[in-house]
């Protein structure tokens, strides 16, 4: 990878990933280059099937390209081994999933202090982190409910402030708002630019939806692995 596409808070280079399945390969991303700032959310759309969650994994190392580079805050991941890429997971990168991945026996407080357990513990300084995330997604009143006692869109709001417990500089969102009513779906979209143009993170957000994607900074469109359309930025 050149030094420059290192330079970005995300940089992709020819990234290819393949499945072999009974049926034959299957190119999720069939090369793909692009580069992500800090301070925009870029949505990223296409039909399902495209390669966004695929896309947003391998950003995220949680999966590994089959060929291609790929890059997070100068680090180029193909060179980490999995112990230094969980370093880097936790100390850069928030994730938040569609179904939000909440700990069903652990108050909304327990779920947001488990990322800062092998750090902090589980005493005061946790807590008061937790709290101050808590209140970032507005659910202060709820910190003692359990998941299932909540809707869906607040149980969202616990997974964003369980993803901002490390306080990453990169939030990657696979589809966010994709099982909440628009009401809901409004709420966590505002969290989410909020934490791109306000604090200046670099948020990635999986869609299908072109409202939600509309109102994001940046906007790309994936096709058969491929990417097809690049509208950065919105306003220029
Ligand atoms: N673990 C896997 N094994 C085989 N094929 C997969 C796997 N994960 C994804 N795919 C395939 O890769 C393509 C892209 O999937 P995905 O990234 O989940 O798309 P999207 O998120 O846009 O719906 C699809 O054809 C999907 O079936
Ligand atoms: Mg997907």
């Amino acid at each position: 990878m050149t030094t420059e596409s290192c330079e970005h808070a995300v940089g992709l280079q020819d990234v290819v990933k393949s499945y072999t399945r009974s049926d034959g390969d299957v190119h999720a991303l069939a090369g793909i280059t692009v580069a992500f700032e800090p301070g925009v959310a870029t949505a990223i759309t296409g039909t399902s099937g495209s390669g966004k969650s695929t896309l947003l994994f391998i950003v995220g190392g949680l999966d590994r390209p089959t060929s291609g580079e790929v890059s997070v805050k100068g680090q180029c991941l193909n060179t980490l081994s999995d112990d230094a890429l969980a370093d880097l997971r936790r100390d850069h990168l928030g994730f938040v999933f569609q179904n939000y991945h909440l700990m069903p026996t652990l108050s909304v407080c327990e779920n947001v202090m488990l990322p800062l357990a092998p750090a902090l513990g589980i005493g005061l300084a946790a807590r008061g982190r937790a709290l101050h995330c808590i209140e970032r997604v507005g659910l202060e009143h709820r910190i003692n409910h359990l998941p299932g006692e909540l809707s869906g869109g607040e149980q969202q709001r616990v997974a964003l402030a369980r993803a901002l417990a490390n306080e990453p500089s990169i939030i990657l969102a696979d589809e966010p708002t994709g099982n909440l009513d628009s009401a809901s779906a409004d709420v966590i979209l505002s969290l989410l630019l909020e934490l791109a143009e306000n604090d200046g993170r670099t948020v990635l957000l999986t869609s299908h939806s072109e409202s939600v994607a509309k109102r994001c900074g940046r906007r790309i469109r994936i096709e058969h692995g491929a990417l097809v359309d690049d509208d950065y930025p919105k306003d220029a």
